[in-house]
């Protein structure tokens, strides 16, 4: 299927429901499993390691305030105090048909329509912040914002996803070049494009744990990931000095989990069939890895801006990858209806965290020693979240057209995951856009 492509419980990798190992006192354990848990499909997080719960719940206690008070402070254009991260879906008709995504070259299992998607109102809609507009992609504008820049996206199939979206913006618009890709048919991993008109290129590295991942990261057969929390990824680790701005986007396969090294070595595992629980869990980790990158990505004499991106949640539902009924819904949730799950936000608010301190160890000292690093979160969870009709589901190969006659059907995989280009995703980039300008 090439990439990353499951539910949160892929089979064979489900925790132990044995005794969790909980800090708490019993009964609050009891509760919040039943409480929080049950309601919701946190399989990993059931009755997992101390380590994993205690990472879960502190983030969430300590930095919901911080959250929500740094926020509302990413200013649009023309208003201040713009919170692109909170508002609605709007029925706005036609919004999101920007772009023919077989003429910009997606990657097929995200082409809807080529794929013969029938129903096109997931392209009818348009994200409305909380108390302001948020414009339209303008890829003018985008491009002269970068003028001169090498623009790199570094992650997950999602960031991948945002990659593509961000091509096929553009090249709508401007005459682009295809300057090398990775030869593996269907991936799409590891390329970069060049648009002269404004002498700009946009990369995108697959590393879906930021860091330096072996095993599966690397080659989609193998059952394990191997990954070296302190060590950049190796091919834009050696590209860092020639990006200037960069958007990391990485958290899903943390939480389906790995083994975890440092230069010492092994560290422990997360969701592992054989290997004990060791306690490490997915939040600490995932602050590693951002750490790792960000550190690597700094200079004190470079400008360059930072954007971490948060979670972006699927929408299985519950349901396994074959089931062709996992992502069926044609229109956005509506306020109230399905909230994004606790521990997407807590996933989410990682990220905001990272880049707090990621902004107080760069502006410690003085002005002159102060790092040029301007660092971002773009907060797309709750608007992805509020889109389970904006994937691919069945629609990831072109729909056998024998079928219609009678023919047994074969087994479709459902991708409730990443976004249709056109679609939601396209709104990643509208954000991205208005970062973008407000740094120049
Ligand atoms: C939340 O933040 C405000 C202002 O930043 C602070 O005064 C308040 O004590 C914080 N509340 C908690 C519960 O941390
Ligand atoms: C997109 O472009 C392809 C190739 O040019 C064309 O065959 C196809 O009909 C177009 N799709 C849509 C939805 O316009
Ligand atoms: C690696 O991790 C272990 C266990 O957390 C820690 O004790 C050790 O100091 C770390 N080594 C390095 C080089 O970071």
């Amino acid at each position: 299927m090439g990439g990353y492509l499951q539910p949160l419980n892929p089979p064979g990798l489900k925790p132990s429901s044995k005794k969790p190992g909980c800090f708490l006192s019993k009964p609050t354990c009891a509760f919040l499993t039943c409480g929080f848990f049950s309601l919701a499909l946190l399989h990993l997080l059931f009755c997992s390691p101390a380590g994993t719960q205690r990472a879960a719940i502190s983030p969430l206690l300590n930095y919901i305030n911080s959250t929500y008070s740094f926020v509302s402070s990413v200013p649009g254009e023309g208003s201040r105090n713009c919170n692109y991260a909170v508002g609605t879906w709007v029925w706005a008709p036609g919004h999101a048909r920007r772009y023919n995504a077989t003429e910009c070259n997606a990657k097929e299992s995200h082409d809807c329509l080529r794929n013969g998607r029938p129903d096109t109102g997931y392209l009818d809609w348009r994200w409305q912040p909380s108390g302001c507009p948020l414009p339209a992609f303008d890829a003018d504008a985008f491009l002269s914002a970068v003028r001169g820049k090498h623009v790199a996206f570094i992650g997950d199939s999602m960031a991948r996803n945002q990659a593509q979206s961000l091509i096929c913006l553009l090249s709508a618009a401007f005459p682009y070049r295809l300057l090398y890709r990775d030869p593996v048919p269907r991936q799409f991993n590891n390329w970069r494009y060049a648009f002269p008109s404004h002498d700009v290129t946009v990369s995108f590295y697959w590393n879906p744990f930021l860091v330096r991942a072996t095993g599966k990261a690397e080659d989609d057969t193998v059952r394990d990931n191997h990954v070296h929390l302190d060590e950049p990824g190796d091919r834009w680790g050696a590209d860092a000095d020639t990006i200037d701005v960069a958007v990391l986007a990485a958290a899903h396969w943390l939480l389906n989990g790995a083994i975890y090294y440092n230069a010492s070595g092994m560290i422990g595992a997360h969701a592992h069939p054989e290997i004990k629980d060791t306690g490490v869990g997915y939040a600490w980790p995932l602050r590693m890895v951002y750490r790792t990158a960000v550190q690597r990505l700094s200079s004190p004499w470079r400008p360059r801006t930072l954007v971490l991106a948060t979670f972006s949640p699927s929408h299985f539902e519950g349901k396994p990858i074959n089931d062709p009924t996992a992502c069926t819904k044609t229109e956005p949730y509506k306020e109230g209806e399905n909230e994004m799950e606790w521990m997407y936000r807590e996933v989410r608010d990682i990220v905001y965290d990272e880049a707090a301190a990621a902004r107080a160890r760069s502006g410690a000292g003085d002005a002159a020693g102060a790092s040029k690093t301007r660092i971002e979160v773009l907060d797309v969870s709750k608007l992805a979240s509020k889109r389970p009709d904006g994937h691919p589901s069945i629609y990831m190969t072109r729909r056998d057209p024998a079928a219609a006659n009678g023919e047994p059907e074969k087994v479709y995989y459902s991708d409730c995951l990443h976004f249709c280009l056109p679609g939601p995703v396209d709104t990643f980039n509208e954000i991205l856009l208005q970062i973008l300008r407000k740094g120049r």
